[in-house]
């Protein structure tokens, strides 16, 4: 069978490698791609320069699906899921994996994913939604004032809308908080996506990061959870500096305990599945917990509708199943709870960006791997390198994205995982390459 993948970062390169790797798939079609899935065996990128969040792009992609005869298509990221590509693949009866257009907002809209979680009962930091509309500046001024009034700890204020993770601040003062709600809701600094806030209660404790397959439709249906996984924020050591797209995650997590992950399917998976069997989507595709947990017990902080970035490529090694059947029992409706099959290990994935970021950064150095210019395949046996911000031209790779690639690491355990992580990376050069160096410590 053909499939298409949507997307361009290390994600959709670790989805589209593999599917490759399939006997069943003859050839992944990756739309737009990156230098790395234009390297990849049985791959072969497509579309450069369609927008999968307008329609007209969407129709473009509906119709190479049709033309390419793909079995299925997968979406990565979750802008074109927000703007309802599923929804518009379905309407041409073109089977495609992702949740529908309301299913989405679970990730495209904090305050939806909030009543979502009240509804159904599923653990999460008490909180409270704000609308710029009438009063609603001053409530919120009101709500944190009383807060800081009961407690020390600090606030989180998020964004309603998508803003590429920019919507959410930590605010220890009330100060803090009156300037951050000021920019958001007054002053329009990151658009409508602020317009509208949750403000809730700050949670310590540690980030566990659980990705999961979804089959749910006509009101029936299961969530299969993949191995948990943790993703690195914060840009530098120590989880010290601003906050990035991930700079690197762990598959398995360690100190996830047996008791921490029954906490997790009773008060948070399954009211989650509940819920959307109640609200009667279709929701035919990944779901990602972005969960906090403390001495044993998990909070719900978001759901993201897709797989997770980085953790996409420390967790997709490690599944010892063909990930083509599990796209197509997604689809299909025979999704059971234990699907999957896990190879016993761990992967590490530390991620590669380049000078500057997460500010403004450098594009267009020359990627070397020993030297040499990258072939696509494995860097040594257990060792692959997942392109992201990446381009091939003439046979080399250029640096193209902040987040540049990422070198995912099977090891026996954690240690040797990243052990071998960091050994391969000595191998990679481009001008201006920065990495950290404690993933997965
Ligand atoms: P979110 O997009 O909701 O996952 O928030 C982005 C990041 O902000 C999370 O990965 C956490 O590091 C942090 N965060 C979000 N909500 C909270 C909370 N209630 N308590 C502590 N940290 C949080
Ligand atoms: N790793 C977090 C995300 O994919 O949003």
């Amino acid at each position: 069978m053909n499939v298409l993948v949507i997307g361009s970062g290390g994600r959709e390169h670790a989805i589209a490698w593999k599917l490759a790797l399939s006997p069943k798939v003859d050839a992944v079609f990756v739309a737009p791609g990156n230098g790395g899935t234009a390297l990849e065996k049985k791959c072969e990128n497509a579309l450069a320069g369609v927008d999968p969040e307008t329609e007209t792009g969407q129709m473009i992609l509906a119709d190479f699906a049709e033309r390419a005869g793909v079995a299925f298509s997968v979406v990565g990221p979750e802008a074109p899921l927000a703007s309802g590509i599923v929804t518009a693949f379905h309407s041409r009866s073109l089977a495609i994996v992702g949740p529908d257009k309301k299913a989405a907002r679970l990730e495209a809209s904090k305050a939806f994913a909030k009543a979502f979680m009240a509804k159904y009962g599923v653990r999460t930091a008490a909180s409270g939604e704000f609308s710029a509309i009438g009063a609603g500046f001053e409530d919120a001024l009101r709500y944190v004032k009383t807060h800081f009034s009961q407690t020390k700890q600090p606030v989180v204020i998020k964004a309603d809308g998508l803003v590429a993770g920019k919507g959410v601040i930590i605010a220890n003062y009330f100060t803090e908080a009156e300037m951050c709600l000021r920019s958001f809701m007054k002053d329009g600094v990151i658009g409508d996506a602020g317009r509208t806030v949750v403000i809730e209660d700050f949670l310590p404790g540690k980030e566990v990061s659980v990705l999961a397959a979804v089959s749910v439709r006509n009101g029936a249906g299961v969530i299969a959870p993949f191995i948990a996984a943790r993703d690195h924020k914060r840009r530098f050591d120590g989880d010290m500096g601003p906050n990035t797209g991930g700079m690197g995650a762990i598959a398995p997590v360690p100190n996830f305990t047996e008791a921490a992950q029954v906490d997790f399917r009773s008060l948070i998976l399954e009211p989650t599945l509940k819920g959307l069997r109640a609200e009667n989507v279709d929701y035919r595709g990944f779901i990602f917990f972005g969960l906090m947990v403390q001495d044993g017990r998990c909070y719900l902080l978001e759901y993201n509708v897709r797989l997770g970035d980085p953790e996409t490529q420390a967790v997709l090694p490690l599944l010892d199943s063909d990930f083509a059947d599990v796209c197509a029992a997604i689809l299909d409706g025979s999704l059971t709870e234990n699907q999957f099959a896990w190879k016993q290990g761990a992967v590490c994935a530390p991620v590669a960006v380049a000078g500057g970021y997460p500010g403004s950064y450098r594009k267009g150095d020359l990627v070397t791997v020993n030297g040499a210019a990258p072939d696509g395949g494995e860097l040594s046996p257990g060792v692959k390198l997942f392109a992201a911000g990446v381009r091939l031209q003439d046979g080399n790779f250029f640096t193209s994205g902040g987040r540049t690639l990422a070198v995912s690491a099977y090891g026996a355990d954690t240690e040797s995982a990243r052990s071998n992580a960091y050994r391969a990376l000595e191998s990679v050069r481009f001008d201006g390459m920065d990495f950290r160096k404690d993933i997965g410590r």
